[in-house]
This record gives structure tokens, C-alpha cells and sequence, in this order.
């Protein structure tokens, strides 16, 4: 089994994440978040959105239902669209890049007229059947509402950045009129796929953060760029390259300041969730590939098992102008006396891919075949477990009453009192874990425990009253613990 494969196994047994309906039978494209997933995925959003506060984000809600004036503006009406086959035996639907790619053409088909030439004229066949296919037709990838209302259609938004920007004026004024403003919306977004595949990777219903910066368009600016990590870059243009981010923007591999500054920031958020740095790369998409609304877009991408797949798109936009267009209600702002119509520094996280990466990033196996997630410890779902090793001689009454105190500082931590003491550990350590607290007869004597660290399962001994004055997370003997470890 690759590790994708060990990952689904491990997410259904335990309670991450699981097909959804499927009593049903399933119902493709769409996974529930189980118990520990909703978790994990919480703490995800949270460190994202804590990322953006700390540089002076502000936050916005809007409905999921959208009417279709906006995306006649946007351009999604027309053009956010898949060309798609069905083969004419079996009737498997696939994106037709994906039927070419499997009979070895990688040719970019812009329109449905040069697909149905393409077929007619090469051999491209069902991935599942092998029957020769020869149309292709464009599959809307919006969710069009069936009711009618008397202003007209209403459309499942398939991103979240619309209603961000049919707010730009109002939240501008909220932001007293400065310039550059960043504007973050977590909510769901849907989309029509064609073949839903790969959980968490691909879904009809998915969990977007998007983020909408507002700059000068002449100047791109947010911060200053200060030398940070190394990161990989594949420009369309040119070879793989690492660099820090101030190095590629002077070197003119980034383009602008801000689209400099937010690939770092993702970059360093998709750190501190988890992803291997390693096995995180930004991809500059081709001119071919760009959505109809951007002019440039870098790809964070992570590679799983052997792909690379992108997590994050940050993309440079100019959405304002078209509605200012449409409706007739100024976009711009006041600069230097004349009015300038922001342009926008998309970074745009796809939520649920970002979680089921850093599970595959985080995932190993010991020596004697037990799992592990390396989970840091901000996104594990539980910081900690109160195990007492024996439930006899008032043990397990000591170790409830040690939980009950520590969750009064943090509720995320586990008790847990049956089964070996090894098939404990073995079961925090597959859920990510970083502490267990054991309680064993020494407790008795001398009111010590122990605290296991997951990945190195090392343990020292600290005093309960040590523990229940700090908690696990600001313990100072736990901290000066976990460095010796490093
Ligand atoms: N707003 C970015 C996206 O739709 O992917």
C-alpha cells in the first residue's frame, strides 16, 4: 500500500475523514469529517487564520448561495467550465485532459470544437473500458439552483473570493480607507467535478480560505521581503530553482512584492501544519492553465507518495474593475488625489487538501509496523492523554482526578484506562498524540508521573503538582524535555 492508500485506511478506522452516504451506497465526491478529522481540520483553520490576523488581516462571512449577476461579472458563467468525455459503452465520465494524458497526449485543448477534432483524428481511449471515445462537451463546473426567484438565477459559489469583492467598498471604509487591505473568508465552495477522485483531494463540496489582498496595481506592495527559508520555485519560464523569496523577487523570478511576501507566508504556514519543507515546491502555472480571472498564479504543491499536487493557488487578479463595470458602484480609493481601482494578491487555501497532506506528510511507520502521525503539536487533535497503568490500588482514581484538574486549563486532552499500556501509547501515537501521561506506582509513593513523547518514546518524570500548576503545553520541565529531544 502506498502511503495515500495507509493514510484512508488509518482516517476511517480512527475517525478522520470517510466517504460520506455510505449506507447509501456513497455518493461520490463528497467525504465527511470524522471525530479526530473535525479536529485536525479546526486547528488547520485556526493556525491559517491566526497567520493572517497577526499581519493585519480582517475577516468577512457571506452566503454560499450567490446571485448570477456576479458571476456573469466574474466570468464564471461562461468560463468555468471542464471539457469532459463519456465513453460510449460503459458512460465513465472523465475530464478529457485526463483521458488524453492516459493515451499519452499532454496537448492543451482550449474549446470544445478543437477537442471533438482532436478525437476524431487520434486515438484516445476510456480509462475504465478501453472503448475508443471520440466527442467531448463542456461540463459546467457551477451548481446552478433549480428554484427560480424573481431577480433571476442563484448559483453554490464556487469560490468564496466574490463576496469578498462585491464588499470591497464597505470593508474598505471599515479598514478607514487604507490601502493595502487583506481580507480572509473561510466557508465552503462547491463544484460540479467530473470525476470526483482521491478524497479529500478532489471533492464537490470543499473548504476553501481565501484571502484577498488590495495593492496599488502599480506597485504590488504589502511588507517589506526579508531573507527567509530556502523554498523551491518552478518557474514557467526557466529551471527549478531555490531561493529565499527576497532573492526571487530581486531576481525577478516573483513578480510583484505581495505575490513575494505571500508565498512565503504560505510557505511557512504549510510548515508549521506539518508539511516536510522538502516536499513542498511553488509551480508557476503556464499561460494555458491560468483560470479565466488571473494574469499570473503560483502553485503551492506538495508532493504525495509520488505527485505533486497543489494545496494553495495565489493568484494576481483584477476582479474589482469588472463589477465597477457591471454595476456602476465605484471600486476605487483615493490616492495622491486620483482614483485608483486596486488590483488583488489572491492566496487561495484549499483546506481540506492542505489536511489530508499534512496527514501523508506527518505519517510513518515504526520498526515493528505501528503507526504514527508526527503531528505538530498545534493541529494534533488531542495535546495530551491521562493513562493510568494499572486500574487497582486507587490508581485509575488518581489519574480521573489529574484529567479533571489538567482539563481545566485545556480541553484537549484524553483519558483513556483499558487495554495494555503498549496498546495505549500505540493508539495515541496513531492519532497523533505528542504526550502521554502515565500514572504507575510511583505515582502512589511519590506523586510523579510520567510523560512519554510520541516520536522519540522517551519518558522523564515530573511532579503532578508541576504538571497541574503549567499544563502540558507551558510546562518548563515538558519544554526543556522536548529540546533535548532535537
Ligand atoms: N478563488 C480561487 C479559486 O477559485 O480557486
Amino acid at each position: 500500500m502506498n502511503v495515500y492508500e495507509q493514510v484512508i485506511e488509518l482516517a476511517k478506522r480512527r475517525g478522520f475523514f470517510w466517504p460520506s452516504y455510505s449506507i447509501y451506497g456513497g455518493e461520490s465526491g463528497f467525504y465527511d469529517y470524522g471525530p479526530l478529522g473535525v479536529m485536525l481540520k479546526d486547528n488547520v483553520i485556526r493556525t491559517w487564520k491566526e497567520s493572517y490576523i497577526a499581519d493585519g488581516g480582517i475577516l468577512i462571512d457571506t452566503p454560499v448561495i450567490v446571485p448570477e449577476a456576479v458571476f456573469r461579472t466574474s466570468g464564471h458563467l461562461e468560463k468555468f467550465s471542464d471539457l469532459a468525455t463519456e465513453c460510449p459503452k460503459c458512460h465513465n465520465r472523465e475530464k478529457l485532459e485526463t483521458v488524453m494524458k492516459a493515451s499519452g497526449s499532454e496537448l492543451v485543448i482550449k474549446n470544445e470544437e478543437e477537442a471533438n477534432k482532436f478525437l476524431q483524428n487520434n486515438t484516445v481511449k476510456c480509462v475504465k473500458c478501453g472503448t475508443r471515445i471520440m466527442k467531448a462537451f463542456e461540463s459546467k463546473q457551477m451548481f446552478k439552483i433549480p428554484e427560480q426567484v424573481s431577480s433571476g438565477n442563484l448559483y453554490l459559489r464556487p469560490e468564496t473570493a466574490q463576496g469578498i469583492f462585491v464588499n470591497f467598498k464597505l470593508l474598505n471604509t471599515v479598514f478607514r480607507g487604507k490601502l493595502p487591505m487583506a481580507v480572509a473568508q473561510l466557508g465552503k465552495g462547491f463544484r460540479n467535478e467530473i470525476s470526483p477522485r482521491q478524497s479529500l483531494l478532489r471533492m464537490k463540496e470543499l473548504n476553501m480560505g481565501e484571502v484577498e489582498v488590495f495593492v496599488l496595481p502599480d506597485k504590488k506592495y504589502w511588507k517589506e521581503l526579508t531573507i527567509g527559508e530556502q523554498i523551491n520555485f518552478v518557474p514557467k519560464n526557466g529551471p527549478e530553482v531555490s531561493s529565499d523569496v527576497k532573492s526571487a523577487f530581486e531576481n525577478g523570478i516573483i513578480s510583484s512584492n505581495a505575490m513575494g511576501y505571500f508565498i512565503n507566508k504560505t510557505f511557512m504556514i504549510l510548515k508549521s501544519i506539518g508539511l516536510r519543507p522538502e516536499n513542498i515546491r511553488f509551480r508557476q502555472q503556464h499561460d494555458d492553465e491560468l483560470a479565466h480571472y488571473s494574469v499570473d498564479c503560483w502553485d503551492a504543491e506538495a508532493l504525495l507518495d509520488e505527485s505533486w499536487v497543489e494545496i494553495v493557488g495565489i493568484a494576481d487578479r483584477n476582479d474589482l474593475k469588472k463589477h465597477q463595470d457591471a454595476t456602476g458602484e465605484s471600486m476605487s480609493v483615493k490616492v495622491d488625489d486620483s482614483d485608483v481601482i486596486p488590483s488583488i494578491i489572491e492566496p487561495a487555501y484549499g483546506i481540506d487538501r492542505m489536511t489530508l497532506s499534512l496527514l501523508m506528510h506527518s505519517y510513518y511507520t515504526r520498526e515493528n509496523g505501528f503507526k504514527v502521525l508526527r503531528l505538530p503539536q498545534s493541529v494534533a487533535p488531542y495535546h495530551s492523554a491521562v493513562l493510568p497503568l494499572v486500574n487497582k490500588d486507587g490508581l485509575d482514581d488518581m489519574a480521573r482526578d489529574l484529567h479533571e484538574k489538567l482539563l481545566l486549563r485545556d480541553p484537549y486532552i484524553y483519558f483513556d484506562q483499558s487495554g495494555s499500556i503498549g496498546k495505549r501509547y500505540a493508539r495515541q501515537d496513531e492519532i497523533g498524540t505528542p504526550y502521554c501521561i502515565t500514572l504507575d506506582q510511583d505515582t502512589i509513593k511519590e506523586k510523579t508521573v510520567t510523560v512519554r513523547e510520541r516520536d522519540s518514546t522517551k519518558q522523564i518524570r515530573i511532579s503532578m503538582e508541576s504538571l497541574i500548576q503549567h499544563g502540558i503545553l507551558g510546562n518548563p520541565d515538558i519544554i526543556k524535555f522536548r529540546d533535548s529531544l532535537k
